[in-house]
């Protein structure tokens, strides 16, 4: 009893535990309730269990365990359940091979119902004497020993599920995960700590004794990663990339075609779908991922720039109150290896099978998921699974090195985050949105004026031009809604022909050129009433209520639509499909294909502003995240790509180098380049393919004559 015993064991009042008791093994049958005869006999695969066999084996543990060694002429059930619901105990006997639980047609549902009932009803009368502690604490183990396969019953059985062609929901009420922001670092000294339990309540032997460990400065994540950031680790080749993976990881990517969380599946359309308890449903992008090996998690932490934590830095900032998501979606990945704590004992008699023997090729999750019984997780508990398991409810959160950079940060800034991201993967990159810094933005409307530079000149001729066609698509008291509005100067164009738009609302980021703006436009149209949104007009979520029962037109003009991917530009048409709402029109200006040397002028002008405008990212790196970018190392590079029939703009390495960002050091080699813009192009058919993944239909398009430039207008 040695490691059960290693802490003392409160003096619980009996009927306490008498009712703790019932409640845990009322609860499994709970559990049970919604699954037929044939749900709870089968096994989809050796790591899985009937549910059947679950409700049997924790049983079981109570009968040979306490009732048998504890009550005077107690007789098993049946003999013969030692053999079949024994689950590993070498010291108790041999047993059903684990991959063969699901062949068990026999004993039959009833038996097993009668058999709980027996065990309940004899543990009713060893709970209700004197019991030693070491009894008490062997109930405990029972007792958390049953939570733990509740949760694995649920495992279980929705992968039994997953693998039905009818996808049968076990509970369509089972509450959705909580969805929210991504996560933020949190800073954390380190230092000399401790970890483990100590103190009264239960524990299981593993996650003793409580030990001193020294930490580095670190920083870890609030919150998990979530299924949206997952998928840009998906659509920028995660998955396909080696050098992302550990050796192990890649050979079982590679083995196992794995290009995506275990239970994510594509519908014909490319949507994302994902099998829950609540059946097969539609991937919230808020949602954490879950579903997750180690291998995927490690390999997503080297893609992000970061690192998965270790137990004790988990397990010192959980103590912190700072930490999200702890214990309610999904059980965390840690980098560390389940081994045994300094001290560690396990017990001489055959519970100290429980946990000691596993302590070899399996790694540390911590915290609780959504299907872990209440009460049943502690700040301590050591969760542990192989690195290819996936079927848990498995998640990560990110850690990284403190720099003095990042120790100086509050981790809310996205850039240095972003930037790091970039840099550190390998196609380096860094987001085109980054260009418009004060500086950036004055280069970029220098850019507009430039001979090479056509689209804002083409784009303003046409508008002019087809805006008395525009005003006959518009209803009356239509409220206008742009996004990335800026300085709202194209959209004068649109107000001066066609008066019946009653309510304009500018949608930016910044909310200086909202008010600046919204002050012109007040004095020019004194009718018009003007409601701004300060928002990402890529997040926007809610338009102000002054839209309600107004018809509504969505206007993005200025070929911004071209500097996203693909992916991206089809989630945010989707999203503003959403925030317009049924019967929206949407009039959307972008770049047409067109032969590459006007393409690749517009995008290196003799006068060179374009490449001041690109290498104006690495002057604000520099400035705001502490860089050492030597700017006179890096050549503008503006190519065509004509298998994404778009421009990229680049900064490419004149030499091997080193570059601090952010308190980190990226080397470039001779001729790497550094990816910082898509600007796509468009045909007719591209676009309306586009529009329609998004679920918009073309209803009036006009093309401009040479240098082609083209509106839609959207339904
Ligand atoms: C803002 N955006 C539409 C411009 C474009 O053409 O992609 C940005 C730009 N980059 C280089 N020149 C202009």
């Amino acid at each position: 009893m040695n490691s059960l015993s290693q802490h003392a064991v409160p003096v619980i009042p009996l009927h306490d535990l008498l009712q703790r008791f019932n409640q845990v093994r009322r609860h499994s049958e709970h559990l049970a309730s919604p699954l037929s005869a044939e749900d709870m006999g089968a096994q989809s695969m050796p790591d899985a269990s009937p549910a059947k066999w679950h409700l049997a084996h924790t049983t079981w543990f109570f009968e040979t365990f306490l009732l048998a060694e504890q009550l005077p002429h107690y007789t098993p059930f049946d003999p013969d359940f030692c053999y079949l619901f024994n689950s590993y105990y070498e010291a108790v006997g041999p047993r059903q091979p684990r991959p063969q639980r699901g062949l068990m047609t026999r004993p039959g549902l009833d038996r097993v119902r009668a058999y709980r009932a027996h065990v309940d009803q004899h543990m009713q009368v060893l709970l209700s004497g004197d019991l030693a502690p070491e009894v008490y604490a062997l109930i405990e183990l029972g007792l958390s020993h049953e939570q733990q396969h509740q949760e694995l019953l649920l495992m279980d059985i929705l992968h039994l599920f997953s693998l039905s062609a009818l996808k049968p929901a076990y509970d369509p009420a089972w509450p959705v995960d909580a969805t929210g922001q991504r996560g933020r670092f949190i800073g954390h000294a380190g230092g000399l700590v401790e970890i483990g339990h100590a103190g009264d309540g239960f524990a299981f032997d593993n996650e003793g004794p409580r030990h001193k460990v020294f930490a580095q400065a670190f920083e870890i994540a609030d919150r998990l990663v979530t299924n949206g950031e997952w998928l840009e680790f998906v659509e920028a080749g995660g998955y396909t990339q080696a050098g992302l993976w550990l050796a192990d990881g890649w050979a079982t990517v590679q083995g196992e075609g794995w290009h995506a969380p275990f239970y994510w599946q594509q519908d014909n359309a490319g949507n994302w779908l994902e099998m829950s308890l609540r059946g097969l449903q539609p991937l919230q992008l808020d949602a954490p991922v879950v579903h997750i090996s180690y291998y995927e998690a490690a390999a997503f932490a080297q893609w992000a720039g970061a690192r998965l934590p270790t137990e004790a830095e988990w397990e010192i900032a959980a103590g912190t109150g700072q930490l999200q998501q702890l214990d309610d979606v999904a059980w965390q990945w840690t980098q560390s290896a389940y081994s045994a704590y300094p001290g560690f004992q396990p017990a001489v008699s055959a519970v100290g099978e429980y946990n000691g023997k596993f302590m070899i090729n399996q790694m540390v999750l911590r915290g609780g998921a959504s299907i872990t019984p209440v009460g049943h997780s502690r700040p301590t508990y050591r969760n542990f699974f192989g690195p290819a398991c996936r079927w848990m409810f498995s998640s990560l959160r990110l850690a990284r090195d403190v720099t003095p950079y990042s120790a100086r940060n509050d981790g809310s800034d996205e850039f240095a985050r972003d930037a790091v991201t970039g840099l550190s993967a390998p196609q380096k990159s860094i987001s085109p949105k980054y260009f418009y810094d004060t500086q950036g933005s004055q280069l970029f409307e220098a850019i507009c004026t430039l001979p090479e530079y056509y689209p804002t000149r083409a784009e303003t001729a046409l508008l002019t031009e087809i805006a008395p066609q525009l005003a006959a698509l518009i209803a009356e008291d239509a409220a206008l809604v742009e996004f990335g509005a800026g300085a709202c100067d194209k959209v004068r164009l649109l107000l001066d022909a066609v008066p019946q738009i009653g309510l304009y609302v500018p949608i930016d980021i910044c909310s200086n050129a909202l008010e600046r703006a919204g002050a012109q436009l007040r004095q020019r149209y004194p009718a018009l009433r003007i409601a701004p949104l300060v928002d990402d007009f890529t997040r926007a979520l809610h338009l102000p209520e002054e839209t309600r029962g107004h018809p509504r037109v969505g206007f993005f003009p200025g070929s911004t639509l071209g500097n996203f991917t693909r992916p991206q530009a089809v989630r945010f048409l989707r999203s503003a499909r959403e925030l317009l709402g049924p019967d929206a029109r949407f009039i959307i200006g972008v770049d047409m294909v067109k032969d590459i040397a006007t393409l690749e002028a517009a995008y290196d002008d003799a006068a060179g502003v374009t490449a001041r405008f690109n290498k104006n990212l690495l002057t604000r790196m520099n400035r705001e995240l502490d860089a050492d970018f030597d700017e006179q190392a890096f050549d503008h590079l503006a190519v065509w790509n004509p298998d994404y029939e778009r421009i990229e703009m680049h900064l490419v390495s004149r030499r091997a180098q080193q570059v601090r960002v952010a308190g980190r050091t990226f080397a470039f080699k001779a001729g790497e380049r550094l990816h910082t813009e898509n600007s796509h192009k468009f045909t007719v058919q591209s676009f309306t393919e586009l529009a329609a993944a998004a679920g918009w239909e073309v209803s009036d398009q006009w093309v401009s004559e040479s240098p082609q430039v083209a509106l839609f207008c959207l339904r």
